[in-house]
């Protein structure tokens, strides 16, 4: 074991542990044998936003869900939220887990810390599966959107800050049919810090455009969305498919921006067939 790895508790469905990166103590959740897959939560969130799916993807991978630093139970820095710091750590985790290649997917924040991973080492990336993100750098209206965001959460207005944002995470049709989805999400987004909301939206704004990058993307991609999703619409995950060279599309119906937790069975279903197809030596 190696000495970065704090503690380990296995549990009936894996194990948790905590792994020393980059001097920060990251919270990750395992279950499953086989290929690595790797799990990148979007903002404000955490790997509990996993849950639904993580029982069918660990039939098919050995499946790796870290809380970001700052998100769920991992330390929470004072600084380090760009997105190239949170692929950083990703790489780090990555080393002291002994995972030489693994299959990477993330969600939204997730997905633009997922591209930098990409882009720093590519040769470590089996597959990649980016759910509901784009590649594309935020436009103006998006940074003046960001500091506004930052402006009110630094003036006191953290509560008011969430209680816009995270119902926009779900699609109207998932908001009518049942509160379950919303409550998870802001029992996700309660504990994390102001400053880690403040260091991941200016992380946000700051992100390098990644649609460069798209084309030389040499491994399979599945770019998935939900058919509602308003944040980052189908058309931004089409340009994911038609733009990496072995891209393709999988569309989530009833689900807004976060289909692991609105439609968790259509989404692992998504998913782990992609996995069956990209990396062959993902098992049944
Ligand atoms: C997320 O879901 O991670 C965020 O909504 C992404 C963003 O604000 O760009």
């Amino acid at each position: 074991m190696p000495t970065d790895v704090l503690a380990v508790a296995w549990g009936l469905g894996g194990w948790n542990v905590r792994v020393q990166v980059n001097g920060v103590s990251l919270a990750v959740e395992g279950a499953g044998r086989g290929v690595p897959l790797v799990l990148l939560h979007g903002f404000p969130l955490s790997s509990q936003m996993w849950g639904g799916v993580l029982p069918a993807l660990a039939e098919v991978a050995r499946v790796v869900a870290v809380d970001l630093r700052g998100f769920g139970n991992s330390d929470a820095p004072a600084a380090g939220y760009s997105m190239d710091a949170l692929a950083g750590d990703i790489l780090g985790l990555a080393e002291v887990l002994g995972l030489a290649r693994f299959a990477l997917a993330g969600h939204s924040m997730g997905g633009y810390v997922a591209f930098r991973v990409a882009a720093r080492a590519p040769e470590r990336l089996a597959a990649l599966i980016i759910l509901d993100s784009r590649a594309e750098a935020d436009d103006e209206t998006g940074r003046r959107r960001r500091e506004e965001a930052i402006g009110r959460i630094l003036s006191g207005g953290r509560r008011e800050f969430l209680e816009g944002f995270l119902p926009n995470l779900i699609s109207a049709e998932t908001r009518q049919r049942t509160p379950r989805p919303l409550e998870e999400l802001r029992a996700m987004a309660q504990g994390v810090p102001d400053h880690v909301l403040v260091g991941c939206l200016a992380g946000m704004r700051e992100r390098p455009d990644s649609l460069p990058l798209l084309p030389r993307i040499t491994m399979p991609v599945l770019a998935m969305v939900g058919q509602e999703d308003e944040i980052t619409p189908l058309a931004c995950a089409r340009t994911l498919a038609e733009a990496t060279q072995r891209g393709s599309l999988a569309i989530i119906p009833g689900a807004g921006h976060t289909p692991p937790v609105e439609r968790p069975v259509a989404t692992a279903e998504a998913m782990v067939a992609f996995l069956h197809a990209a990396v062959p030596a993902a098992g049944g």
